[in-house]
């Protein structure tokens, strides 16, 4: 726990004005590991200051990648020409801090034949296996060892073109295989992959270093391997996350957020469910402003799902949101079988939610009958009262902030350190929007 890990706010205030998202953090992370491929320097622009991007910093570098990262400008530039085998202590000092090592494993096979991938971290929400990655890699020929504190990987032999269909369409392993596909020898046929905007923004950089990578509209990749690879200039694509995390901090305190950079384009399905549940918004040139119109919000019936679908990332913001809403709401979790541990908090506040074991909903769900709470069900109107809370995780953290934001009286959140991993000057932009907060 650092020295400013707690926030004690004063609830119960509208969050009014404005704020600015930059790059996405699922995306620029991979961009990152991607300049391992290149053979000249790569600058990646609207990188936001966030610990994630710190992480993939040290590990470029401790794999002798020169980092050069301007946090003002928000730009990173990477030279892999000196790349070479990192020590196994520096690696180790991430373990647990990120699920993004886990993709250094196609690049370092390719320019240095091995790769010690830490023990990963990430967010405590389900099991988080790494099973299809490692399948992914064996396929491409490499040989996988389990030790003690991570994963080692060789390639005995240059990687071969391989063909794979992901059982689930994971974002991680689909970007695995890119990563790993776009040098190995041979063409790639992956069935099944995932096509969020981040991997699509992926697949565009890794277009610009020289790769040839298709996308079926059945969801198939097909990556044809090339010999080589050049550095690339791109701008992230905004995080539309953190954008979606602004948007219900608005419905839910009654307040008024115009979020700068946010684009209409890549939240399109969370726009139709702000809607229905009853708030406005208005797209610009330069971003989208969020609020709540006044009057009652209207419960609704949401699935999570991977893209096109309603964002796992989005679910625990709205749901602080359909506390305040009139009726029955209920939200069915199909991406991660536990990421709703973050309503028992909410429910210490005053919230009425209900977890499920069912499939509380049509969609195909790899958890019903395995005994997983991942389906809730959010009785509203409840007014919020304030609570001293600690945070869970990233995304279920930041909606507990706004719950406390939300909420009469003083309230204490601690542990938010966790919340830089992902949102850049988070607390700056809540003074920004007239939050009422001590960082102690
Ligand atoms: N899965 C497996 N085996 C694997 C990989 C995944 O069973 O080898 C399962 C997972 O257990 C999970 C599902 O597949 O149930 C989806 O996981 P996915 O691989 O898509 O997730 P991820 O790549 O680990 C990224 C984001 C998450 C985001 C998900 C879904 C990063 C660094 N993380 O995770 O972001 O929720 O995709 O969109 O890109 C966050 O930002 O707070 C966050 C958790």
């Amino acid at each position: 726990m650092g020295v400013h890990d707690v926030l004690e706010i004063e609830g119960g205030r509208p969050l009014k004005g404005e704020i600015k998202v930059r790059g996405a953090k699922n995306f620029v992370s991979k961009a990152m590991v991607a300049a391992l491929l290149g053979g000249g320097e790569s600058v990646l622009r609207n990188v936001p200051q966030i610990r994630d991007v710190e992480i993939v910093a040290d590990l470029l570098r401790a794999h002798g990648v020169a980092v050069d990262w301007d946090p003002v400008e928000g730009i990173v530039k990477m030279d892999p020409s000196g790349v070479g085998a990192a020590k196994s202590a520096d690696i180790i000092t991430h373990a647990g801090s990120s699920r993004v090592p886990i993709l250094f494993c196609g690049p370092l096979l390719h320019r240095i034949g091995e790769a010690f991938i830490p023990d990963l971290g990430g967010c405590n929400i389900g099991g988080r296996p790494i099973d299809y990655h490692l399948e992914a890699m064996r396929l491409f020929g490499a040989e996988v060892h389990k030790e003690p504190d991570g994963v080692r990987l060789r390639a005995p032999r240059r990687l071969q073109g391989m063909q794979m269909e992901l059982a689930y369409p994971s974002v991680g392993a689909t970007e695995q295989l890119l990563l790993t596909a776009v040098l190995a020898e041979g063409v790639t046929e992956l069935r099944g992959g995932a096509t969020e905007p981040e991997i699509l923004d992926l697949v565009a950089v890794l277009q610009q270093m020289g790769a040839i990578i298709s996308l079926e509209t059945d969801r198939t990749y097909r990556i044809e391997g090339v010999d080589s690879l050049r550095g690339y200039h791109h701008m992230a694509l905004p995080d539309r996350i953190e954008a979606a995390s602004w948007a219900g901090a608005a419905l839910a305190t009654g307040g008024d957020i115009t979020v700068l950079g946010a684009r209409q384009l890549d939240l399109t399905t969370y726009l139709n469910y702000f809607r229905k549940v009853g708030g406005r918004f208005d797209v610009t040139d330069h971003g989208i402003r969020f609020w709540h119109p006044g009057g009652p919000l209207k419960a609704i019936a949401v699935e999570t799902g991977v893209h096109p679908g309603f964002m796992t990332d989005w679910q625990q913001p709205f749901v602080v949101a359909l506390t305040q809403a009139t009726g029955l709401s209920i939200i069915h979790e199909t991406v991660y079988e536990q990421r709703f541990g973050f309503t028992k908090a909410l429910n210490r506040m005053g919230a009425q939610i209900q977890l499920y074991r069912e499939c509380l909903g049509g969609q195909k769900c790899r958890f019903g009958r395995r005994n997983y709470e991942h389906s809730a069900v959010v009785s509203g109107p409840t007014p919020l009262h304030a609570a001293d809370i600690r945070v869970p995780d990233l995304r279920g953290g930041f909606s507990h902030l706004i719950a406390a934001m939300a909420a009469k009286g003083k309230s204490s959140v601690a542990g938010i350190d966790l919340i830089d991993r992902g949102y850049e000057h988070f607390a700056e932009k809540l003074e920004a929007l007239g939050a009422g907060f001590k960082r102690l």
